[in-house]
C-alpha cells in the first residue's frame, strides 16, 4: 500500500540519520508532533504515483524525495499557523505546534523540517547523483523565493494581491514539485509534468477556500472562517461560492488530459480522477450554509 510506503519513508528520513544525544528533546518532540499523525499526505502520494507511472527504477530516491516534500509541507503549516501569520489554534484536530510547544520551538521545528528535507534528498547522492542535484534544485525552487511558498506567504504582506500568483506560489508550488520531483526521481524529464501539478494545486487551494466558508472544524480539523478573519483574498471572495465551484470544475476538467505520456499513464489517470472526485465532493455546500 502506498500509505505504508509513505509513512515508512517519512519515519526513515525525518531526522536525517540517527539523533545523537544529547539533543533538545522538546524540539525533537515538536518535530514529530508536526508530522505525525499526518493529514492526507496528498503531496507524497502524487510524487510516488508519478514516479511509479515513470517506472520508479530508484525507489529509495523516490522515497527520500516524497519524505522531503511532506516535511516542507508540514513545516509550512507550522509556520502558517504562527501568530504572525494566520494565528491558528487548531491543525489536524489538535493544538497547533506553537500552542502545544510555544512559539520559539514552533519556529525552530519548521526551520528544522525545512533543512532536514534537503538532507533527506542529499542522502541519496551516491545512488543517483544527477537526479539528486535536480531534486534539490526543484525542491528549493518551490520552497523559496521568487516561485515558492515563501513568496506565496509574502503576498499577504503586499498592498494589492494577485490571487492567481498568490495561489500558485503558496499552494500550487508544492503540487508542481510533487509531479516534477516524481518524474525526476524516476529519471524522466520534469518539464512536461508542470501543468498537471499546477492544475491539481490550483484546484486544491480553491477547494480549501471553499472549505473555509462551507465546512466546520469537525470536517477539516482546523478552524473555519479563517480567511475572512485574517482578511485573506480567496477564490470565494473573488468569485463567490458558485463561481469558485465552477472554476474548480474547470481546472480539474483539464487535469487528466495534461498527464504526459508515460508507461503508467492509465493507472495515474485513475489516481488523478480519484483525487479530483474527493476535492469536488468534499467541497459541496454544507446543508446549513
Ligand atoms: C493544507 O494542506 C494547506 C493548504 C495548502 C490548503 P493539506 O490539506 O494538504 O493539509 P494536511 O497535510 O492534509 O493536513
Ligand atoms: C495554505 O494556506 C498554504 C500554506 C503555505 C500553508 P492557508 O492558510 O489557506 O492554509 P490553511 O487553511 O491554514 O490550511
Ligand atoms: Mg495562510
Ligand atoms: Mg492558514
Amino acid at each position: 500500500m502506498l500509505n505504508d510506503r509513505i509513512e515508512k519513508a517519512i519515519q526513515t528520513h525525518i531526522c536525517s540519520g540517527a539523533v545523537v544525544t544529547p539533543a533538545p528533546s522538546k524540539l525533537h518532540k515538536s518535530i514529530d508532533y508536526a508530522v505525525f499523525p499526518g493529514g492526507a499526505r496528498i503531496r507524497p502520494l502524487i510524487l510516488i504515483s508519478v514516479a511509479m507511472a515513470c517506472g520508479d527504477d530508484a525507489p529509495s530516491v523516490t522515497d527520500a524525495a516524497a519524505s522531503a516534500l511532506e516535511m516542507i509541507h508540514c513545516a509550512s503549516l507550522v509556520h502558517d499557523d504562527l501568530p504572525c501569520f494566520d494565528n491558528s489554534a487548531l491543525r489536524r484536530g489538535k493544538a497547533t505546534v506553537h500552542r502545544a510547544f510555544g512559539e520559539t520551538t514552533a519556529v525552530l521545528a519548521g526551520d528544522s523540517l525545512i533543512v532536514n528535507a534537503f538532507s533527506a534528498v542529499a542522502s541519496q547522492g551516491s545512488v543517483a547523483p544527477h537526479r539528486v542535484i535536480d531534486l534539490v534544485t526543484y525542491l528549493a525552487k518551490y520552497t523559496g523565493f521568487p516561485n515558492g511558498i515563501c513568496a506565496g506567504q509574502a503576498w499577504e504582506d503586499e498592498a494589492t494581491i494577485d490571487l492567481g500568483a498568490y495561489h500558485l506560489s503558496k499552494t500550487g508550488a508544492l503540487f508542481i514539485a510533487a509531479t516534477q520531483m516524481g518524474a525526476i526521481a524516476a529519471g524522466h524529464d520534469p518539464e512536461p509534468w508542470q501543468e498537471l501539478g499546477a492544475r491539481i494545486g490550483q484546484a486544491f487551494q480553491i477547494a480549501d477556500d471553499l472549505l473555509d466558508v462551507l465546512s466546520d472544524t469537525s470536517d477539516t480539523g482546523k478552524p473555519a472562517g479563517q480567511d475572512a478573519k485574517n482578511g485573506r483574498p480567496s477564490a470565494v471572495t473573488e468569485y463567490g461560492v458558485e463561481g469558485a465551484q465552477q472554476l474548480l470544475r474547470n481546472v480539474l476538467g483539464g487535469a487528466i488530459a495534461s498527464i504526459p505520456s508515460c508507461p503508467g499513464e492509465a493507472q495515474l489517470a485513475k489516481m488523478v480522477q480519484m483525487q479530483s472526485r474527493r476535492m469536488m465532493s468534499a467541497y459541496q455546500p454544507h446543508p446549513n450554509a
